[in-house]
């Protein structure tokens, strides 16, 4: 058993939206998310656009504060840990056209966590950083927009792993990215994760989090719906979203289709119950009710078929 770096226990968020002209309601983002990050894994966190995923990594980086739950790093709340903690963890965003100062040479890019940090012999960490992601040298006096999309998320990359983390939250980092691409990126996630670097690898593609991850987590409607290990979960998912995502079922409504806007999205999902309900196929009236989550054959689902 490889111990747990990162512990996320019950942790919930809501925001408020706006309902009609004056009114507003709260929803959730996140409901009782619970899930431990090992040392040296790539846990995958699934599931359409809405679902959560953004937030929940969000709150991990303490750029969002939770309305309840923890999350612990090495047994400690993140809260009580300073700015030692973003030392230890860091982020790679999904468009480096836009997470990357377009003024700054790369240099300077990969250089700033170092600056922010007080680090010294900061050059020789530039050039570390540089190398784990196989850039050229010669690139370091450019400026992003001198560069390819698969050449910016190595930057983007590089400067995540500048102050040498523990963690790295990818938040689909392959995303505005070609396939060809897409996989020389996939590649250089997996070499981190040799060196020990534990990576939550955020997308709405199954098939992405088949290729990298060693566990995966499916979300819907803020919650985890189905978790295990990635081959266990893509050769037999429990979880009736789980195999939709895999193209294995239809759904109950056509209309809701992948790019339609976050409100609307919102306001599909019931607030009681199993989030999922309204398109699932196996859905009968207890799922309007109590949500159940068990442990199956080492799978957590969140489903009352199980
Ligand atoms: N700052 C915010 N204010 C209000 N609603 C938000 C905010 N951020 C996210 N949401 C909503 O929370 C839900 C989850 O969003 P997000 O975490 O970005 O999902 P994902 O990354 O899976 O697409 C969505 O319905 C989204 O509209
Ligand atoms: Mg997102």
């Amino acid at each position: 058993m490889m111990e747990a770096i990162l512990e996320v226990l019950n942790l919930s968020k809501s925001y408020k939206i706006r309902k009609g002209l004056f009114q507003k309601e709260s929803f959730y983002a996140l409901r009782n998310i619970e899930l431990t990050l090992k040392k040296g894994e790539i846990l995958g966190i699934v599931g359409e656009s809405g679902s959560g995923k953004t937030t929940l990594g969000k709150i991990i980086l303490r750029l969002e504060k939770p309305d309840g739950g923890r999350v612990l790093f090495k047994g400690k709340s993140i809260y009580e840990l300073g700015k030692n903690y973003t030392k230890q963890v860091s982020v790679v965003f999904q468009d480096p056209r836009s997470s990357l100062n377009p003024r700054l040479r790369v240099r300077e890019i990969i250089e700033e966590p170092l600056i922010v940090h007080g680090v010294s012999d900061r050059h020789q960490k530039v050039l570390k950083a540089v190398e784990a992601v196989h850039l050229g040298e010669e690139l370091l006096d450019r400026k992003p927009e001198e560069l390819s999309g698969g050449q910016r998320q190595r930057v983007a990359i590089a400067r995540a792993l500048v102050l040498e983390p523990e963690i790295i939250i990818a938040d689909e980092p392959t995303a505005s990215l070609d396939v060809s691409v897409q996989k020389e990126i996939l590649d250089l996630f997996m070499e981190l994760r040799a060196k020990g670097i534990s990576v939550i690898f955020i997308t709405h593609d199954i098939r992405v989090v088949e290729k990298i991850s060693d566990r995966m987590a499916v979300m819907y409607g803020g919650m985890i719906m189905e978790m295990g290990e990635t081959r266990e979960v893509i050769s037999s998912p429990y979880h009736p979203y789980t195999k939709f995502l895999l193209g294995n079922v239809p759904v109950r409504h056509p209309s809701l289709r992948k790019d339609k806007n976050f409100l609307e999205f919102s306001q599909e999902i019931p607030r009681e119950g199993c989030p999922f309900r309204p398109r699932c196929e196996e859905a009968r009236e207890e799922c309007a009710g109590a949500i159940r989550r068990v442990e199956v054959n080492g799978r957590i689902v969140t489903c009352l078929l199980y």
